[in-house]
């Protein structure tokens, strides 16, 4: 019986060491342990022995079991290892691997310039509105001092919508909504789109940009007016910037200017060492603005008296400041939405 249980455990050796799997232990266990195993079977032959033998081999028998049971056991725990360190080498991650880059957006340049006006008009204390892109004939014109047939609608071709309404040629139409709902002190801007049936070309675009602005309060000069656009050009083009009036018409201001500044290219000169200026054309001044004095009509026309008040008045193209700003040479750039030109901002 002792070669018996021996060889029982020679097996186990044998078929532990050939496991490669948690069900091949168990496999091991039924087959020698379990309870119709053999070692269970030999046990049962116990009591054909000698009373002198039956304990010894029973002794013999329990140690044999507890030695499979360790083996097993033993074989479980490096089993379980190897099957983490290969999951662990599976799920190893090589941070050092260069990422994927994810491309990320950049603000266009109308917003980047248009985000500058606003941070500079609001820290001299004014604020933002915003007004519809769809309006009315009233609006856009005939409460801008601009009635039916006045010669001044020429200077603006309009994209009419139906008898009254139109797509707004300028932001001023802001003006008037503004004094309608607020009462002085005002002091606002309000930037948006505006339309005109224009060409297309490397100067005109049928869409574009305008930033209005308004001041309307007790004692408002013309003085306020040239503070402001100063100090607005000086914040724009760099401290060394210079603006200039020049006397123009708008029919909702009186008097009314157009307002250059100096060519932030040239800095006013006309031409560089290679000539001519190319964004100025030599002129060395670029026309950024009307503006004016707020029209008396204009003023009593939405409930403001002009004897107590007074106010001026200012409309900025955006696209055109852009351009000079960043020395583009074709407004048709800000409008193609081309990756290659939005990614240089
Ligand atoms: N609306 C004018 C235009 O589109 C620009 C302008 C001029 C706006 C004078 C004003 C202003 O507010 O006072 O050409």
């Amino acid at each position: 019986m002792k070669e018996q249980i021996d060889s029982v455990l020679q097996k186990a050796r044998q078929m532990l060491g050939a496991a490669q799997t948690m069900q091949d232990l168990e496999q091991v266990r039924v087959q020698l342990l379990g309870k119709k195993g053999e070692l269970t079977g030999i046990l049962k032959q116990l009591g054909k022995l000698s009373a002198e033998e039956r304990p010894k081999m029973g002794q013999l028998a329990n140690e044999v079991r507890g030695q499979i049971e360790a083996h097993i056991q033993e074989k479980t725990r490096e089993l379980q290892e190897a099957a983490l360190a290969c999951r662990l080498q599976e799920e190893t991650l090589d941070i050092t691997m260069p990422a994927v880059r994810q491309p990320a957006g950049s603000l266009h340049p109308l917003s980047i310039v248009l985000n500058d006006m606003i941070d500079i008009f609001k820290s001299m204390g004014f604020d933002v509105v915003d007004g519809p892109e769809v309006e009315t004939d009233y609006y856009n014109f005939e409460a801008l001092n601009v009635p039916a047939d006045h010669p001044a609608r020429d200077m603006q071709d309009t994209f009419y919508l139906g008898d009254n309404l139109l797509l707004r040629t300028q932001t001023s139409a802001a003006q008037i909504r503004t004094m309608e709902s607020r009462r002085p002190p005002i002091r606002m801007i309000c930037p948006g789109r505006v339309y005109r049936a224009d060409e297309v070309d490397a100067t005109h675009s049928p869409v574009f940009h305008q930033v209005e602005g308004l001041v309307v309060d007790k004692g408002i000069t013309m003085c306020d007016l040239k503070g402001t656009l100063e100090q607005f050009a000086r914040e724009i083009y760099g401290k060394d910037a210079k603006i200039k009036f020049r006397p123009s018409f708008f029919p909702f201001t009186e008097p009314s200017v157009e307002v250059d500044v100096s060519c932030p290219k040239c800095g006013g000169a006309g031409h560089t060492a290679a000539g001519d200026c190319s964004v100025c054309k030599g002129s060395g001044w670029i026309e950024i603005l009307g503006a004016g004095m707020v029209h008396p009509r204009v003023l009593s026309g939405c409930g403001i008296d002009p004897q107590v008040y007074s106010g001026f008045a200012f409309g900025i193209g955006l696209d055109r400041l852009t351009i000079t700003k960043y020395k583009i040479s074709d407004i048709r750039l800000i409008f193609e939405n081309d990756l290659r030109f939005l990614e240089q901002f």
